[in-house]
C-alpha cells in the first residue's frame, strides 16, 4: 500500500519532471474557438494520452464527439472495495488576442518571479498536471487507494456543446462515487478554496446592417440611418440607472439568496480594494442594492464581450458602416433557463430596434448554472486536504465564472462535482500574460495527494 507520506515525498523530488509536462503542455496552441487550430487540439488530446500512458495507463481512449475529442482513462485498485473518483479538465485554452500586448510569446512559457507565463498555464493546463501528478506520485510509491477515471474534454472554452451528448453515450464509463473538478480558483495565495456555485453563460453574437457598402459620410450623412450608433443605442438600453438588466423577464426565475448564505459569503474576504488591486479599474461598478460578493457570485449579469463596426484603423476615415456586430452574453445564476433568456433577449431587440436596419441574432453554446452539495463526502475529503497542506480552514465561495459540465453531470450523471483548484485572481486567465503562481501549484499538487487518501478514507 502506498503511503500518503511517499506519495508527498514523490512529488517534492519529482517536481521539476511536472513542471517540465507543464510546459511542454503549454506550448500547444489549442484554441477551442479558433478553427485554425484544429491540427492542434488534435495533438493536445494526444499529449495528454501520452502522459496518461507514461503515468502506468496503457489503455488510455481518445473518444470522438461531434466536436473536438474526449480523453479517457481508468486505474483500477486491486482493492475490489475501492471507491472511483471521476477526474474532469479540459485541454482547450482561449484566444490569445490582443496579441500586442503580451510582454512573451503566449506559447513559450517562461518562468518570471515564481509565475509561469503561457496561455492555458492556470486556465487550466496547470491544473490538468497536477491532477495527473498526484495520481502519478500515488500510483508510482504503491498501491493506489482509489480507482481513477480521467475525462479531459477540449471544448470547455467554447461551452462544452457536445459534452452533454458525450455524457448520455458513456454513462457507464463514467460512473464513480465522486467527481474532481479543478477547473476553479482561489480568493488567495493564503486562503484555499471550495466552489460550491457556478454561473451559468448564454451567448450571443447580434448583427446590425445598414446600406449594403461603406457609405461616405458626408454624402449620406444625415438621411441613413448608422448602424453603429444604432447598436451602441440598443446595447445602452439593456440597462436601467441601477444598473439591472431589462430585458424582458430576466430576473423571473433568479432565487434570492437566504439571509443564513448571504451572511456567510460577506464574511469572505474580498474587498473592494482587492478587486481594484486585482483589475487595475479605477472603481467598482455593478447592480445596485446589492455587495460586489453577492454580485459575482448570486446575480445575473449582461456583457458585451466585444465589438466591431466601421474603420478602427490608423488615422481617420469618414464613412457610415454597413454593419456592426457584438458580442453579448450573459453570467446566469441557479434556475434561469438559457433558452428563456434567448427569447427574453430576440423580444428586447424586436421591441428597441428602429425599422431603418435589419439585424440577425446568432446564439453560441453555453451552460446552466449550478450549486453542489457543501455536505458530500468528496467536499469533506477536500477540506481536509486543503487544511493538511495550507493549515487553514478552505473558504466556501459561489464563483462567477461557469464550468458548464458540472450542472451537465448533475443532470446526466446524478452526480455531483467537488470543486477547487489552485489558480488565483492574479492569473489574468482569458487575458494577455496569463500566469500561474508555482509555489501555490505545488501545494495544490500535495493537497490534491492528500485528497484521495482522505476520500479513502485511510490515514
Ligand atoms: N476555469 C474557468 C472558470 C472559472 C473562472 C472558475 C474563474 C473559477 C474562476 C473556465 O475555464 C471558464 O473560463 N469557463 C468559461 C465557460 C464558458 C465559455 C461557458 C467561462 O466562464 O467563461
Ligand atoms: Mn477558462
Amino acid at each position: 500500500m502506498s503511503t500518503r507520506t511517499d506519495a508527498l515525498d514523490f512529488i517534492k523530488h519529482n517536481y521539476d519532471f511536472y513542471l517540465g509536462i507543464l510546459q511542454d503542455f503549454i506550448k500547444i496552441p489549442s484554441i477551442s474557438t479558433d478553427s485554425n487550430q484544429k491540427q492542434n487540439m488534435v495533438e493536445a488530446a494526444n499529449f495528454i494520452k501520452h502522459i496518461l500512458n507514461q503515468f502506468g495507463i496503457n489503455d488510455v481512449q481518445i473518444l470522438d464527439t461531434k466536436g473536438y475529442p474526449v480523453v479517457f482513462a481508468e486505474k483500477k485498485s486491486s482493492n475490489q472495495n475501492a471507491l472511483t473518483v471521476l477526474i474532469y479538465g479540459h485541454y482547450d485554452v482561449q484566444p490569445v488576442d490582443p496579441i500586442d500586448l503580451w510582454q512573451t510569446d503566449p506559447f513559450t512559457p517562461i518562468i518570471r518571479d515564481k509565475r509561469l507565463f503561457g496561455r492555458g498555464s492556470s486556465d487550466m493546463k496547470g491544473q490538468v498536471v497536477a491532477s495527473l501528478a498526484a495520481y502519478h506520485a500515488i500510483n508510482s510509491t504503491g498501491e493506489i487507494p482509489v480507482n481513477f477515471k480521467f475525462i479531459i474534454e477540449g471544448e470547455e472554452e467554447i461551452g462544452s456543446p457536445n459534452l452533454a451528448n458525450f455524457l448520455l453515450e458513456h454513462k457507464d464509463l463514467l460512473k464513480c462515487d465522486v467527481i474532481l473538478n479543478p477547473d476553479s480558483g482561489m480568493i488567495s495565495p493564503d486562503s484555499p478554496t471550495i466552489v460550491y456555485g457556478l454561473r451559468g453563460l448564454t451567448y450571443f453574437e447580434l448583427n446590425v446592417f445598414g446600406p449594403d457598402h461603406d457609405l461616405h459620410s458626408g454624402s449620406f450623412g444625415g438621411v441613413i440611418h448608422n448602424p453603429a450608433i444604432v447598436l451602441s443605442e440598443l446595447i445602452t438600453k439593456m440597462h436601467d440607472q441601477d444598473w439591472k438588466v431589462t430585458l424582458p423577464g430576466f430576473y423571473d426565475d433568479v432565487i434570492p439568496l437566504s439571509d443564513e448564505e448571504r451572511e456567510k459569503l460577506l464574511k469572505l474576504p474580498i474587498t473592494e480594494d482587492d478587486l481594484k488591486r486585482q483589475t487595475g479599474a479605477p472603481a467598482l461598478w455593478g447592480e445596485k442594492g446589492y455587495s460586489p460578493i453577492e454580485r459575482l457570485g448570486s446575480r445575473p449579469t449582461l456583457d458585451i464581450n466585444g465589438m466591431i463596426s466601421g474603420f478602427t484603423g490608423e488615422g481617420s476615415k469618414t464613412i457610415i458602416p454597413s454593419s456592426a456586430m457584438a458580442k453579448i452574453s450573459m453570467r446566469t445564476v441557479p434556475n434561469q433557463d438559457p433558452e428563456k433568456i434567448y427569447r427574453q433577449l430576440k423580444k428586447f431587440i424586436e421591441d428597441n430596434i428602429p425599422h431603418t436596419v435589419t439585424w440577425d441574432l446568432k446564439q453560441f453554446a453555453g451552460g446552466w448554472a449550478s450549486i453542489s452539495d457543501i455536505h458530500h463526502p468528496g467536499v469533506i475529503a477536500l477540506t481536509k486536504a486543503l487544511k493538511q497542506e495550507w493549515g487553514t480552514d478552505p473558504l466556501f465561495k459561489r464563483e462567477g465564472g461557469s464550468i458548464p459540465v458540472v450542472a451537465s453531470m448533475q443532470r446526466i450523471l446524478g452526480q455531483d462535482s467537488v470543486l477547487t483548484g489552485f489558480g488565483l485572481p492574479e492569473d489574468k486567465i482569458h487575458s494577455p500574460n496569463e500566469s500561474l503562481h508555482l509555489p501555490t501549484w505545488k501545494k495544490g499538487m500535495l493537497s490534491l495527494v492528500h485528497f484521495f487518501f482522505n476520500y479513502a478514507g485511510l490515514e
